[in-house]
């Protein structure tokens, strides 16, 4: 269910993981979706549902194309309908969201937890996000066995707050309620308990780790990370390299490689005439493709738009989210025919198209826990423009002198998020993608020469959990 990247790191780290020899199963609620894609389940386990009446089946598939064990949480009436996963089509949180997520959470721990008699007995339970938030509580205030847990978080922005009254519904105990607990100014958040009660917190990028532990970026929580330092730790997310793959990518005009990177060109030109741009091999194509939001950074791309256009910059917009955002962008591109393309949707088709089309890839994260456009565009030899936070400055090189120098440079960076210090940042680039052709051709060399795959990351994860063994 993809809304944002953690649909992409969840269907790559456990099949990473499995291949590593683990013994996974991955759990997810039984959306439309899911049921329709993951065929031929058998029922793992039935048990009671705790917060609505009726049976919760569980049921055991393969994430599809792969040999990845998928346990389904189905139970229709709470992820059995039209919509998203977390909000109606009309943009609202769903009114139930506490108890269909409080579901997830406490199906995770009871897995982990005496109450599964079945044969399949898990040592650890790995959290994402706030929706499973409540697993580390439950595993932490049952009685008998139970796994160690993690919970990994790859937005802090989100946090699942729901009123107090929610506590007894969702079988917490009273003593729970607290500042040493799950309680976040009088209500009750999901992901405090997660961070609260699990044995060890990960994020999607060392330098992320680190930014959470502070006021700017801790979105409240900076001070229980900071408390709990000693066990948290960074591990940046790779990408799935089979998917994005210049070299056998299906949704190419021309597949390349870094041996053939003017084949560049041809994907450009038809990219022009897809979505209505000037087909113009030498304009500078700048590419944005994310979610509308204030973390996104969309309100400063928003105002450099023209001034960059006036300069002769093309731009191609692929994203969704703000309604206002939304509306100003397709405005803007009204204005700007053939020189600004904006599709407002979700489209993965395009997406490949627009990283492999594009010249520069911008991305004014004010936060970004890891981002994976960067490595996508790398990896498409189209070089980044991004603010030096998070995952991005991880896993961009900036284009200083040394490091074009010394062959390393992949992207150019800002340190500050002003309007002008990213304005100045993607001049940088055009300019070197103008007058400077050798170094902007090393820069997307060093680009696709990096490894972003799981490998590397999901041995850290394995660490990780051979040191919850002690
Ligand atoms: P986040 O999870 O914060 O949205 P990431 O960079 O980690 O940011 O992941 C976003 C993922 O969603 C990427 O795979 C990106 O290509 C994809 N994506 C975002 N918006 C769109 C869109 N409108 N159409 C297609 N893919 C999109
Ligand atoms: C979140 C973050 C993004 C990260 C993704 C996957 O949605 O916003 O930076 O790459 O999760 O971990």
């Amino acid at each position: 269910m993809k809304t944002g990247g953690l649909a992409d790191v969840s269907g790559a780290l456990p099949v990473a993981l499995h291949g590593l020899g683990l013994d996974i199963k991955l759990l997810i609620p039984g959306y439309p979706e899911v049921l329709s894609k993951c065929r031929d389940t058998k029922p793992f386990a039935t048990l009671d549902n705790p917060f609505a009446p009726g049976d919760v089946q569980l049921l055991e598939s393969h994430l599809p194309d792969t040999d990845l064990p998928v346990l389904i949480v189905a139970y229709d009436a709470f992820f059995n309908r039209p919509g998203g996963p977390y909000q109606t089509s009309a943009g609202s949180d769903w009114p139930d969201n506490a108890l269909r997520f409080g579901l997830l959470s406490y199906v995770a721990a009871w897995l982990g937890s005496s109450g599964n008699t079945s044969a399949w007995q898990p040592d650890i339970v790995h959290c994402n996000d706030w929706q499973t938030g409540l697993a580390p509580a439950y595993l932490r205030f049952w009685q008998g066995r139970k796994a160690r847990s993690i919970l990994t978080i790859h937005n802090l922005a989100y946090q699942g707050v729901f009123g107090a009254e929610m506590l007894h519904a969702l079988q917490l105990p009273p003593e729970s309620f607290k500042l040493q607990g799950l309680e976040y100014y009088g209500q009750l958040s999901f992901l405090k308990a997660g961070l609260f009660y699990c044995d060890r917190i990960t994020t999607v990028s060392p330098t992320y780790a680190q930014e959470i532990q502070h006021e700017s970026l801790g979105f409240g929580m900076q001070g229980l990370l900071h408390e709990r330092r000693g066990v948290l730790t960074g591990i940046i997310n790779g990408i799935d390299n089979q998917e994005w793959n210049p070299e056998i990518d299906p949704h190419l005009d021309k597949p390349f490689t870094a041996l053939r990177l003017h084949d560049k060109a041809q994907n450009k030109s038809a990219l022009q005439q897809e979505v209505g741009l000037h087909v113009h091999a030498q304009a500078p194509l700048v590419a944005i493709i994310s979610r509308m939001t204030y973390q996104k950074g969309s309100d400063v791309i928003l105002g450099l738009m023209n001034d960059l256009v006036r300069e002769g910059v093309q731009f191609v917009l692929l994203g969704s989210g703000d309604k206002a955002l939304e509306r100003a962008f397709r405005e803007l591109a009204l204005n700007h025919p053939g020189r600004i393309s904006v599709t407002i949707g979700y489209d993965e088709r395009l997406s490949h198209r627009i990283e492999a089309s594009a010249d520069i890839f911008l991305m004014p994260s004010r936060f970004e826990p890891c981002g994976l456009n960067q490595m996508y565009s790398q990896r498409y030899g189209t070089p980044p423009v991004a603010h030096a936070t998070g995952g991005l400055a991880d896993t961009i090189v900036d284009a200083t002198p040394e490091n074009i120098a010394a062959g390393l440079a992949s992207g150019i960076l800002f340190y500050d998020m002003h309007f002008h210090t990213v304005i100045a940042a993607l001049r940088h680039a055009v300019h070197l993608y103008r007058h400077d052709p050798n170094v902007w051709r090393q820069i997307q060399l060093a680009g696709m020469a990096k490894d972003f795959s799981w490998q590397n990351s999901a041995q850290e994860y394995l660490k990780l959990y051979r040191s919850l063994d002690a």
